[in-house]
C-alpha cells in the first residue's frame, strides 16, 4: 500500500489522560493534559506539556510542584469539564475531594485510581507550552487497583484520548508480554 503524507497534526496514540493539580494564588486548580509522559528511570521524571497562557502554568513555575492524577473512564465527565473551563473563569477546587503526600502545594485527587506527586527540577520552553520536568516523589493507589503489588490496567480503567481525531477510550484486550513476545525472533536473528 502506497503511504500517505498526513502532515503533522499527530499525536502518538492512545494517549492516556491527567487531571494536573496545581496551586494557584492559593487556589486548588485542575486542569486536563494530554501531553505527558515518563522520560527517565531513576529519579522517575515525569514530562508535562502546559499552554503556558493556562491558569495552572504560573501556579506550577510559582510551587514548584504538580500533580498528576490518571483518572478511571468513569470520571470523564468531570475530566472533559476541567479540560474544557479555565480556572481564569470558574472555581475547580470543590470538583474532587484531594489529600496530600509529602508536597504541600500538590494537592492529589482522592477518586482517583493513581496519583503522583512531582517535584519540578526543570522548564523548558517550548512555542506555546512550558514543558514542566516533574520528579516523582510520591505514588499512591488503593489495594483494590493493584495484582500482585502492581497497579493493574483493567482495574485502573484509564481514560485514554486519541488526536486529532479526538475522541475518548478505554483500554483494549491484552496483546503480550514486552522483552518476551520479541524473544523467538531474536534467537533465529542469531
Ligand atoms: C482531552 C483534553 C486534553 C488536553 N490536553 C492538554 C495538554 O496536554 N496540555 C494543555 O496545556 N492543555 C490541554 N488541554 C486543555 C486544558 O485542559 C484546558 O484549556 C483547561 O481549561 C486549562 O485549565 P486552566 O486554565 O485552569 O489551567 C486539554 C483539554 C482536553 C479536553
Amino acid at each position: 500500500m502506497e503511504k500517505i503524507n498526513i502532515g503533522t497534526n499527530v499525536s502518538p496514540y492512545p494517549m492516556p489522560l491527567a487531571l494536573v493539580g496545581a496551586m494557584v494564588g492559593g487556589r486548588i486548580n485542575f486542569l486536563t493534559v494530554a501531553w505527558l509522559a515518563r522520560v527517565n528511570y531513576k529519579p522517575a521524571i515525569m514530562a508535562v506539556a502546559i499552554n503556558r497562557r493556562h491558569f495552572s502554568a504560573p501556579g506550577i513555575r510559582e510551587n514548584g510542584v504538580f500533580s498528576v492524577n490518571y483518572p478511571s473512564a468513569d470520571l470523564i465527565t468531570e475530566t472533559d469539564y476541567c479540560g474544557m473551563v479555565s480556572g481564569r473563569v470558574a472555581d475547580k477546587s470543590g470538583i474532587f475531594e484531594v489529600f496530600y503526600g509529602e508536597l504541600e502545594n500538590a494537592p492529589m485527587i482522592k477518586k482517583c485510581p493513581l496519583c503522583l506527586e512531582c517535584r519540578v527540577i526543570d522548564t523548558i520552553t517550548l512555542p506555546s507550552n512550558e514543558l514542566f520536568l516533574g520528579e516523582i516523589v510520591g505514588a499512591y493507589t488503593e489495594e483494590q487497583y493493584l495484582t500482585d503489588g502492581k497497579p493493574d490496567i483493567k482495574k485502573l480503567n484509564p481514560l485514554l484520548l486519541s488526536m486529532p481525531d479526538n475522541n475518548y477510550w478505554t483500554v483494549g484486550a491484552h496483546a503480550g508480554i514486552p522483552w518476551e513476545a520479541g524473544k523467538q525472533f531474536k534467537r533465529e536473528k542469531k
